[in-house]
């Protein structure tokens, strides 16, 4: 494959396939299990081909299992594809993997790629020797840490003495300590308050912003999305599910309203229950907790009418309407994904009976 020095990452029809035991049950199954050699193949990615230009950030999505992470271990040289081409700044990221690594940073959400017993100005000296960072440069990049967020406190601090947040805050700034073409971070917000979210998500665009840094960020946190990412991929069950701006997303989804109500007794129970009494709309709940959601397809229903049916069983204490959210937007695309996907095994399962 060419080089492309437009493109960050080019992935051309890349797969991984995961060899896993079909584990027995009981004891008995286990011993067997020992000498068996009945393996299944699970494939977390399937045929997936990107190009990302430089210095974008894109936003990777998906449901839990989706094939993210593993997506981001291919990129990062930790997983080898099983089928595909994969260039990333350039080269071939399972081979020369040390070589590699001086143009990447990556961060992973749950755990800490720094030194747990060590201050951090420690660990960020030991990273300014690894990629041999000049004095300058190093001075300069602390400097502008300074100017984003207020490091000083943080960098005498143990890593282990830190909270979540301020360790995930240590981590992305270590990430792009060397200043590498292409950051991933995975799930780099999860476990986080709604501040020290606001503080990373200003931190990620203010670094993409002056460094020209290409970020790849996987997250179900659309407060993320929204904050950072005009270009989202989203893939299920390891396949591409879109690719393109949000807002051409948003637009798709033109006639869509979400009405969010506030309603008299137990939100879990009625979001049970709605769900069943308005199958034709997608019925959710706020990540604060304070909302039900109803997203209604204009051109199918209107809201006023689904609002008068929910009136007619509940007492709404109070309710707004709005266009549809990248949230919205995106359960839509895994609840319609799920559809496809029940319809298919149902149609090779009558298949199979009838033969
Ligand atoms: N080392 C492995 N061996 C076997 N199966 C694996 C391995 N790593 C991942 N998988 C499987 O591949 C699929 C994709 O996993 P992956 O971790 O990439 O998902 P994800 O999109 O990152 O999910 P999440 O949002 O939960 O982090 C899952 O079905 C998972 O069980
Ligand atoms: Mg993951």
């Amino acid at each position: 494959m060419k080089e492309n020095n437009e493109c960050a990452i080019v992935m051309k029809g890349i797969s991984k396939e995961f060899k896993v035991l079909n584990r027995r049950e009981g004891l008995k199954g286990s011993l067997l299990d020992l000498f068996s050699r009945d393996y299944k193949t699970v494939t977390a990615v399937d045929d997936i081909s990107i190009e990302i230009p430089r210095g974008q950030i894109v936003g990777y999505l998906g449901p839990n299992g989706a094939g993210k992470s593993t997506t981001i271990k291919m990129m990062t040289g930790v997983l080898e594809p099983t089928r595909g081409e994969l260039l990333v700044n350039g080269a071939v990221p399972y081979k020369n993997r040390a070589k590699n690594a001086e143009k990447i940073g990556v961060v992973f959400g749950q755990r800490s790629q720094l030194w747990w017993a060590l201050p951090l100005t420690e660990s960020f000296n030991i990273l300014k020797d690894i990629y041999m960072i000049p004095d300058q440069e190093y001075k300069d990049m602390l400097e502008f840490y300074q100017s984003l967020v207020d490091i000083e406190p943080l960098l005498h601090k143990p890593v282990r003495q830190m909270s979540l947040g301020q360790r995930t805050l240590s981590d992305i700034l270590a990430a792009f300590l060397h200043n590498p073409g292409i950051v991933f971070l995975d799930e780099p917000t999860i476990g986080l308050d709604v501040s020290m979210k606001s503080k990373i998500r200003t931190l990620i665009h203010a670094l993409n912003q002056e460094k020209g840094t290409t970020v790849i960020l996987t997250t179900h946190d659309m407060g993320d999305v929204d904050a950072l990412c005009r270009r989202i991929v989203i893939i299920d069950h390891g396949k591409m599910l879109y690719d393109n701006d949000i807002e051409h997303l948003r637009k798709f989804f033109g006639s869509y309203r979400t009405l969010k109500l506030r309603l008299s007794g137990d939100k879990k129970a009625q979001l049970e229950k709605l769900t069943a009494e308005i199958p034709e709309c997608s019925v959710g709940i706020t990540e604060d907790e304070e909302w039900i959601t109803v997203l209604v397809d204009e051109e199918k229903r209107k809201v006023m009418d689904v609002l008068s049916q929910i009136q007619n069983s509940y007492t709404v204490r109070d309710m707004q309407l709005e266009e549809i959210s990248t949230e919205d937007v995106i359960r839509k695309i895994y609840e319609d994904a799920d559809r496809e996907n029940g319809a298919a095994s149902e149609e090779t399962e009558e298949g199979s009976e009838s033969k």
